[in-house]
């Protein structure tokens, strides 16, 4: 078995493709409109809008709002003002709140409301987008952002399935804006220092990592098992009229149009196969991408998922998704991670000379390691990885990088190799297969056609990626 250095592996793959440059002049691709891509001078702010005020919306509307580089000039909701929202319930969301927090910020009453977002994006004053709206709208918001020239910084799962991706990447090429995947943990040191210990080859030999995700879908957080599941009308808080829809968007309907009772809530959308991909995408897009990034595979991927176990009822059609479930990611140098939803949360990636552990705000290092500092030890042919210049935030970086049209820590392009695994990973589970092989070269499933048509997404109710 070959050692797991990322020199190695990159010396060992065939997956590479080209990789992205940033800065380059970029033009935008819409049929009647060819503008440069804008980025502002060094002496203004940044116009942000954030599309999508509910419970991650508000967490990184917070941050952008400390950065004094930043000015947030319009929020986005279908939802006036919902309280009880949240993971505990414990907030209040939607467009209202949302601005009461920025004016209250600012000491002003300036910024905007919206409750339709092609508001926001068809206004020439906005220069970027935070979009933190449930998992199935993502693509289309980023996609039709990019192409009216905004800077995204787009939550993970940046897309509900492949195809998805594989548009936005190709959008972002085209139209050469910024783009950053919400994944922050390429953000925090913690996972820096343990990706470049492990690349740098300092565990010695090493072939396999476990991972762990949460499990669970109902009842997670003390969320009542009898929620999402009742036929109600639209609470009125989706105001003006037709804001349900613009909530559902591409998603399939539910019967007769109708509003299961808490379906639009954080804990319960995730867990449906309608607007999000359960644990696997929604954890999967963090611990995910920072086997990636180890493993130097931003452009490339896995050949297969193999050994997949999982608890899926097939009869409930709300919490779609199983609730716990192993299964392992195998790379073409034989490269194994084991992921459960069983482990504690975190990677433990296990070298000949002993194991590292990290987690967020934790890393568990070899007692040879302890010592290990990465400022004097970390030498000239070691493995350094990305560092956001400010090395501040995941928000901040992408701000540096809106000024200097430079990469951001998390590019579409890399954040869609990341959640494509999660989303594989998915389709084996969905197909009640134990092995699914992948071609990351071709980005297809080589020997099942029924996971390749599954790796299509399909848009409902009028809309559709290309025509917005
Ligand atoms: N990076 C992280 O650590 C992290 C943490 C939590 C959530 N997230 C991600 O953030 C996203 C949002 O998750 P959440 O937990 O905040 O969900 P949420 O349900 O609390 O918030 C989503 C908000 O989007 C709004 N929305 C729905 N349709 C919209 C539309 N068409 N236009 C504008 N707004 C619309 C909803 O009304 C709601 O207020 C998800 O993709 C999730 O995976 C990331």
């Amino acid at each position: 078995m070959m050692r797991t250095s990322r020199r190695a592996f990159l010396k060992s793959s065939v997956l590479a493709v080209p990789v992205l440059s940033g800065g380059c002049r970029c033009f935008l691709a819409g049929e009647d409109c060819r503008r440069e891509v804008r980025r502002p001078s060094a002496m203004s702010r940044v116009n942000l809008a954030v599309i999508g005020c509910g419970t991650q919306g508000f967490a990184n509307m917070n941050v952008f709002l400390q950065d004094p580089r930043v000015q947030v000039t319009v929020v986005c909701d279908p939802v006036l003002s919902a309280g009880k929202y949240g993971y505990r319930s414990e907030m209040t969301c939607g467009r209202a709140p949302a601005k009461a927090r920025v004016d209250g910020f600012y000491k002003n009453s300036g910024c905007r409301m919206a409750a339709d977002f092609r508001e926001v994006l068809a206004d020439p004053s906005v220069d970027a987008v935070l979009i933190a709206t449930p998992d199935h709208w993502h693509a289309l918001q980023a996609i039709a952002a990019m192409k009216a020239g905004k800077h995204v910084y787009c939550q993970k799962p940046m897309s509900l399935g492949i195809s998805e991706g594989k548009e936005m990447v190709r959008v972002a090429r085209e139209t050469g804006v910024t783009f950053q995947v919400g994944s922050q943990q390429r953000s925090a040191s913690e996972f820096r220092v343990a990706a470049e210990l492990v690349a740098s080859g300092y565990l010695g030999e090493c072939k396999a990592c476990d991972i762990g995700l949460p499990g669970g879908n109902k009842g997670l957080y003390g969320h009542e098992k009898s929620m999402c599941r009742d036929l109600w009308l639209a609470p009125d808080y989706f105001t003006p009229e037709g804001m349900w829809d613009m909530w559902q968007g591409p998603a399939q309907h539910w019967d007769g149009n109708g509003f299961i009772q808490g379906i639009h809530e954080p804990m319960c959308w995730r867990f449906n196969s309608r607007t999000g991909g359960g644990m696997i995408t929604d954890w999967g897009a963090h611990h995910l991408d920072i086997l990636q990034w180890t493993l130097g595979m931003d452009d490339g991927g896995p050949v297969a998922i193999e050994n997949m176990v999982h608890d899926r009822d097939p009869d409930d059609r709300i919490f779609d998704w199983a609730a716990n479930y192993s299964f392992d990611v195998v790379y073409a140098n034989g490269f194994r991670a084991h992921v459960s939803s069983k482990l504690p949360n975190g990677l433990k990636f296990h070298g000949e000379k002993g194991d590292l552990f990290v987690a967020r705000r934790k890393l568990v290092r070899p007692d040879f390691l302890k010592k290990w500092n990465e400022k004097k030890d970390l030498k000239g042919r070691d493995v350094h990885l990305y560092r956001p210049r400010g090395g501040v935030s995941h928000e901040m970086d992408f701000i540096d990088a809106v000024y200097s049209g430079g990469r951001t820590a998390c590019p579409c392009s890399v954040g869609h190799r990341s959640i494509t695994i999660a989303q594989v990973a998915n389709i084996c589970e969905r197909l009640g297969l134990s092995t699914l092989k992948w071609d990351p070269v071709a980005e297809r499933f080589p020997d099942n056609e029924e996971a390749n048509r599954m790796a299509v997404v399909r848009h409902h109710n009028g809309w559709s990626a290309t025509g917005m």
